[in-house]
């Protein structure tokens, strides 16, 4: 049993903003991203990455869409600070990406993390100190006033650093960590303080990173924190207001998007939501949200699965199978009212229409993602799952009720095994129960001939290991193979036809056609299907109905009478 929850936790009280305006506004563009992945993603890893590793990330978030990067914390490790020195010594900063480093609000780390940035095009110096009570008591001892003032000290160092080197365009961006903790006066006095400090105008903006540290509260909360600084910092026009929600509570997507509708321009996260502990905002969730609402998310994740192996690679942590948008089961459904409503959304929809396929809130293809795991089968699944496997990966198109009756095949088989079934193996279960069965009869070889104005056939049929001809006349060859068969003691008759042409994606060699027949013996109720698959088509409408018949089982075999 829990601890009653009562006696030990409190509830975040909610914020005082009766007319707040986030929950009527939409989010029609995307922020500015910063990721931090190579910052506080990497800060959290068992085993951090080296500068190779660094270094192929970096290129990656270049190559998906950054334009801010966090890149190290040069002041608190060696690695951190050599892989600043080699980004830009080495040349691998483009052009139009700036990269950002974090220091603490002290002053011998603000010298050096100055110092890493020697020689830089633009760079934003990330300082930071905590702000919330329980920081302010617990862990550091220090009043209200001096906590703004270590803030306020540490940017006027910063302002005063930065200007021995004209050559580099500077931006400064502070944190009030814990802010999300920190009561919402003292977050903006020290945030206006700093505002201050920094001279900071409409064109040459402060960075303020109003950060969830421990998210601790429904995302509205957030949302309303936002709103309140948005509306109460004194210089807005010199700010941008950049939100860092991590996401301990698991709602670090939710608090971001709302944070957004509340006013903020910025957002920091990392990819696939890595992060301390639970992690940061996770950014490709972030960006396919924005997508999948018709907002261009201006990151580009056309190919998320390469993205995906890489940051693997880099952190020794895989993403999660259930992922939003990534993970390997997202785009596959079991269920069979799944399957069946997907089949029919992908029948209905049109190349240029708007995305309308139930179950599917994004198209794979725009992620790089194939359609061929959107319908796996299990004993969960139906006829429409396999239905759709048979007609895209086997170019099989099965008649309504075959594919009722292929469901009850592959159900038996699935009963037996309790697995999966893969693409393959439905092909073989296929193949075995209505293509390659010969007993008690298989076809061998047939002629055409004409009889005044009737359609006469020979046919060679096995059964076991005798051969026979049989011959019969009708009004078509199907017609003159039934009165051959009804002459040797095999009345059956035909329910339904179909024959269909097989597309590219055929399993079954070279074959073009395939025909479906339904037979029912004379007098009796019970029909069956039989698949029939040749290059030509009279060929395998023969094989259908031998198919059939051979379904059909003991009762044909015991009125069958030899040929003479
Ligand atoms: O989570 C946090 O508050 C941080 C700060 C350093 C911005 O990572
Ligand atoms: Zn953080």
């Amino acid at each position: 049993m829990l601890k009653q929850p009562a006696t030990k936790y409190r509830a975040f009280p909610p914020i005082s903003l009766p007319d707040r305006q986030w929950p009527s506004r939409t989010i029609t563009q995307a922020p500015i991203w910063m990721s931090t992945d190579l910052r506080d993603g990497n800060q959290s890893l068992f085993e951090p990455m080296n500068s190779t590793q660094k270094l192929r990330l970096f290129q990656e978030l270049c190559t998906i869409g950054f334009k801010e990067i966090e890149v190290g914390f040069p002041s608190a490790s060696q690695t951190d600070f050599n892989f600043v020195r080699q980004l830009i010594t080495e040349g691998h900063i483009p052009s139009d990406v700036t990269i950002e480093v974090l220091t603490q609000a002290r002053e011998h780390l603000i010298r050096q993390t100055i110092e890493s940035l020697s020689g830089v095009k633009r760079a934003i110096v990330h300082v930071y100190n905590a702000t919330s009570p329980q920081f302010r008591d617990v862990v550091f001892s220090l009043s209200q006033a001096e906590v703004i003032d270590l803030a306020v000290q540490s940017v006027k160092l910063v302002k005063t650093l930065v200007a021995e080197h004209p050559e580099t365009e500077w931006v400064l961006q502070y944190s009030p960590e814990t802010f999300s903790m920190t009561e919402l006066d003292f977050a903006l006095a020290i945030c206006n303080a700093v505002t201050d400090a920094w001279e900071a105008t409409p064109s040459n903006k402060i960075i303020l990173n109003l950060p969830a540290t421990v998210e601790a509260a429904t995302p509205n909360i957030y949302a309303d924190q936002i709103e309140w600084m948005h509306r109460h910092l004194a210089k807005r026009d010199s700010i941008i207001i950049s939100l860092h929600p991590h996401n301990d509570r698991g709602t670090a997507v939710a608090a971001t998007e709302l944070a957004l509708m509340a006013g903020a321009d910025r957002v920091e996260g990392c990819l696939f939501g890595h992060g301390e502990r639970t992690g940061n905002v996770d950014l490709v969730t972030m960006a396919l949200n924005l997508y999948t609402q018709g907002v261009d998310p201006e990151l580009d994740f056309s190919n998320v699965n390469a993205v995906a192996r890489l940051v693997e690679e880099c952190t020794q942590l895989p993403v999660h199978p259930r992922h939003p948008y990534v993970g390997d089961l997202v785009f596959t459904a079991f269920s069979g009212s799944h399957q069946d409503a997907i089949k029919k959304g992908f029948a209905a929809q049109k190349p240029d229409a708007i995305w309308n396929v139930p179950y599917l809130p994004l198209d794979p293809a725009d992620v790089g993602r194939t359609y061929d795991s959107v319908i796996r089968v299990n004993s969960q699944s139906g006829k429409g799952g396999i239905a759709y496997l048979m007609e895209h990966v086997h170019g099989i198109v099965m008649p309504r009720r075959l594919q009722i009756e292929f469901a009850a095949v592959v159900q038996q088989h699935m009963d037996a095994s309790g697995q999966e079934m893969s693409s393959e193996d439905l092909w073989n279960i296929f193949n075995q129960h209505y293509l390659a069965s010969t007993t008690p009869f298989a076809y061998q070889q047939h002629h055409l001939f004409e009889h005044g104005h009737a359609q006469g056939i020979r046919v060679l049929m096995n059964r076991q290991e005798e051969q026979h001809w049989i011959t019969g006349e009708g009004n078509g060859p199907i017609d003159a193979f039934m009165h051959a068969l009804a002459q040797v003691g095999i009345e059956v008759k035909v329910h339904s036809y179909e024959e269909r042409s097989m597309s590219s994606s055929a399993s079954a060699g070279n074959a073009k056609a395939c025909a479906f027949v339904e037979l029912a013996q004379v007098g009796q109720s019970t029909m069956t299907y039989g698949v029939g698959i040749d290059e030509n088509i009279i060929t395998a409408s023969l094989k259908a109905i031998i198919s059939s018949l051979n379904r059909l089982g003991d009762g044909v075999v015991a009125n069958y009478q030899k040929a003479a």
